[in-house]
């Protein structure tokens, strides 16, 4: 176990994640857990993450000189470089240059174990505006850049490694080579935390956990319900209850896709439940228009019949939820980095199930990880690298008023839109794409007659963390493809339009 300290940073999921990707498993905490938690750990190292406080300012989250004496290597990370420097006697100021970007970083100590296998020269991400304008004592420089002095510094002898820069960001060239040589190299973790046994050990732990309980999950499709699916059938089988709410605003063909998977003709052991509630959404849904209204009708909706369902089916032992490491971190459990997504959980708990626990098998895994175990659980490739698609489904691609209508007219073209991106071979590239439906019909000429038809607009995005993206540059012909085919194929349309938009000023759904 490797434990990361959460200063606040913008990148600490990503040290997790790199960290992961050597195989070596590790948590994040906060700055505030006490020195006694993180020593009853016993991590093998710590790493301290990045931050947007200045360490020398009386309020600014700190550590006492304790934390680096523990015996246990410790990796500081731009404000944790700086913090280790200013609690351990060096000095840390505001830096008269102000590194932003991708910087050479000369590397001063050839043999150092951080830069094992790295270049002399090699490109970094610096994001600053302190820096260390004197080492602590026992340190020596290992790097630096143009505008500063001390781009990394380390006390072998205490196992203590400060580094400026972020090798967690893949702008930083060699930055993983870096954290592994910490966590391999330094630490000496063995670096043989992998899939197949997270699986094997999941699926032990459940068993253990739920003896001969009951479990119920809420299955929606999605990636991560999905996976918590097959494992959690893996390990109890029938003991597993999915329900699948058919909230009729899918994709095209997508309940029974899932059915495919999950039902009683598909590769998976447990009970599934699937309910076609489309009527009961369209009724719910007709006559609103406000976005906000509409995703908390189908979020309310979707709980309501759960709950029925839960009902008929009696006490359960466990309440299984899809849970993933970034939710657990997002919603201010695990690390500092602000509560910034909560508007998106559709829904919540829902109140009126009888359960004692829950169950969150996938609680401790980023999402390519969960990726990773649902291809180990046999889940098909088209399920398991699905992009993400909102809780409330093609009810707020459909700008204004939901109808059966539609919805067929946006499920139709966007099958065809999604048909002829795989065909252009651009669906690994693009973070997320669709069709929606615009509320405006206009004049068209079909043939000799006049359309007053609806307007499809087409959304493509790249994006790393979906917080900001940008319109992805799809080419022409394939565009002019999709809308021909979208006119000609699709009744009710007589108009396609691509959304130029980046997010921000845009979001990326429509509403
Ligand atoms: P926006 O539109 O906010 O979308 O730029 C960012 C990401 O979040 C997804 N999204 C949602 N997911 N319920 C969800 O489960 C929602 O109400 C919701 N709204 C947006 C969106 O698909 C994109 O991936």
């Amino acid at each position: 176990l490797v434990i990361v300290i959460d200063f606040g940073g913008q990148y600490n999921q990503l040290v997790a994640r790199r960290v992961r990707e050597c195989n070596v498993y590790c948590e994040i905490y906060s700055y505030k857990t006490d020195i006694e938690k993180i020593k009853a750990m016993n991590p093998k190292g710590i790493i301290l993450t990045g931050g947007p406080n200045s360490c020398y300012e009386a309020d600014s989250p700190t550590y006492k000189k304790e934390l680096f004496e523990l015996g246990i290597p410790v990796l500081g990370l731009c404000y944790g470089a700086q913090l280790m420097t200013h609690v351990l006697g060096g000095k840390v100021e505001s830096a008269p240059v102000r590194e932003y970007g991708k910087t050479e970083v000369l590397i001063d100590k050839k043999d150092s174990k951080i830069f094992e296998g790295v270049s002399e020269k090699t490109i970094c991400w610096m994001s600053h505006f302190d820096y260390i304008s004197q080492i602590a004592p026992g340190f020596e420089i290992t790097a630096h850049t143009a505008d500063c002095p001390v781009a990394a510094a380390e006390n072998t002898e205490a196992g203590l490694y400060a580094i400026q820069y972020h090798p967690e960001v893949l702008h930083t060239a060699e930055g993983t080579k870096m954290l592994s040589n910490f966590v391999l190299g330094v630490c000496g973790c063995a670096g043989d935390w992998k899939m197949d046994a997270f699986v094997e050990n999941t699926i032990q732990e459940i068993r253990e956990k739920v003896g001969d309980g009951r479990v119920l999950l809420a299955l929606s499709g999605g990636v991560d319900s999905s996976v918590a699916a097959g494992l959690l059938s893996r390990a109890i089988g029938k003991q597993l209850t999915c329900v699948f709410v058919d909230h009729g605003l899918l994709r095209k063909d997508e309940g029974d896709e899932v059915e495919g998977v999950f039902g009683p003709n598909g590769q998976f052991d447990l009970n599934f439940i699937r309910v076609n509630a489309q009527q009961r959404y369209y009724d719910k849904l007709a006559g609103v228009t406000e976005p906000e209204a509409k995703r908390k009708i189908i979020g309310e909706e979707f709980i309501r019949i759960f709950e029925e369902e839960a009902k008929k089916i009696g006490a359960v032992d466990f309440l299984a939820q899809g849970t993933i490491y970034p939710d657990v971190v997002e919603s201010g459990l695990g690390g500092e980095s602000g509560v910034i997504k909560s508007h998106h959980n559709v829904g919540g708990l829902p109140e009126h199930v009888d359960f004692k626990d829950i169950i969150e098998p996938l609680r401790d895994l980023f999402k390519d990880e969960v990726r990773k175990a649902g291809l180990e659980l046999g889940i098909p490739e088209r399920l398991v690298f699905r992009q993400p698609f909102p809780g409330p489904g093609l009810g707020i691609r459909i700008i204004g008023e939901v109808t059966e209508e539609k919805v067929k007219i946006v499920q139709d073209a966007d099958a065809i839109y999604r048909e002829e991106i795989a065909n252009a071979g651009l669906d690994k590239n693009i973070n997320q794409y669709f069709a929606a439906l615009t509320n405006m019909r206009s004049v068209g000429v079909m043939g000799d007659e006049r359309t007053y038809d609806y307007a499809v607009a087409l959304r493509a995005v790249t994006t790393v963390d979906f917080m900001t993206a940008e319109a992805a540059e799809i080419p022409y012909d394939v565009l002019n493809k999709v809308m021909s085919r979208i006119i000609n194929e699709v009744k009710g349309v007589n108009r396609v339009f691509y959304d130029l938009t980046s997010k921000p000023p845009g979001t990326i759904e429509f509403e």
